[in-house]
């Protein structure tokens, strides 16, 4: 059983409200919210307040994802915002361990984000630490983008790393999944899968929530 995680980038940001609760009713289970600062990568997005302002709204896992330099600077705030997970960047982390452990102070779950180009041995010596790892399948910035499919062997690597290690790691993706595509995703070893286009540009966000969490079960 996959877990479904909509990223509201692709949400109507004048509505926010109502597109979280209509992908919660449909069987959601994580809000996949992108934090972007405008230095990491070229856009800026959510910060604290409104994760803060919909916390209240919703039961879904809060899933912050942190396309941002210097992390280490907002997790606290993200923490008291209501993060249940935080993804940091491998890319964007000038120690990584040390900011691994921070968030798990917080005692929420501590993940770690590779760019399509970043190689997997890059998370080698933490993947003990973490929680989930986060394989992104564009290069990060915008929603919309095409899958890249050298994503793929990476995640059949990673999968195969963390099953030989036996741990309990999560494995995510994030980037141009599809109805299309997902059924591929799985197989290859996510078992959390980010949308963001493929719901919320649906004519029919419910009904795409369902196809989604119907694929990933089969
Ligand atoms: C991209 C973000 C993604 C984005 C995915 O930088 O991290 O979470 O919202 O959007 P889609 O599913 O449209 O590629
Ligand atoms: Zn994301």
């Amino acid at each position: 059983m996959i877990k479904l995680a909509p990223s509201i980038l692709s949400a109507d940001f004048s509505n926010l409200y109502c597109d979280i609760n209509l992908v919660e009713q449909s069987g959601a289970d994580y809000l996949h919210i992108d934090v972007m600062d405008g230095h990491f990568v070229p856009n800026i997005t959510i910060g604290p307040l409104v994760v803060e302002a919909i916390r209240p709204k919703s039961k879904l896992v809060f899933d912050v994802h942190l396309m941002i330099e210097n992390p280490d600077m907002y997790i606290p705030q993200f923490v008291k915002a209501g993060a249940d997970i935080i993804t940091v960047h491998a890319e964007a982390c000038k120690h990584l361990s040390r900011t691994i452990q921070l968030i798990k102070s917080f005692g929420i779950k501590a993940a770690v984000a590779l760019n399509p180009a970043t190689p997997l041995n890059a998370i080698e010596y933490v993947l003990d630490d973490i929680d989930m790892v986060l394989i992104m399948s564009v290069n990060p910035g915008f929603g919309g983008q095409n899958f890249i499919n050298s994503t793929l062997p990476k995640l059949r690597k990673l999968k195969e790393i963390i099953s030989d290690k036996d741990l309990k790691v999560d494995i995510q993706v994030d980037g141009g999944i599809n109805l299309n595509n997902v059924k591929e995703v799985v197989e290859a070893g996510a078992n959390i899968i980010v949308a963001g286009s493929a719901i919320y540009g649906s004519d029919n966000i419910e009904e795409a929530v369902k196809e989604f969490k119907r694929i990933g079960a089969s």
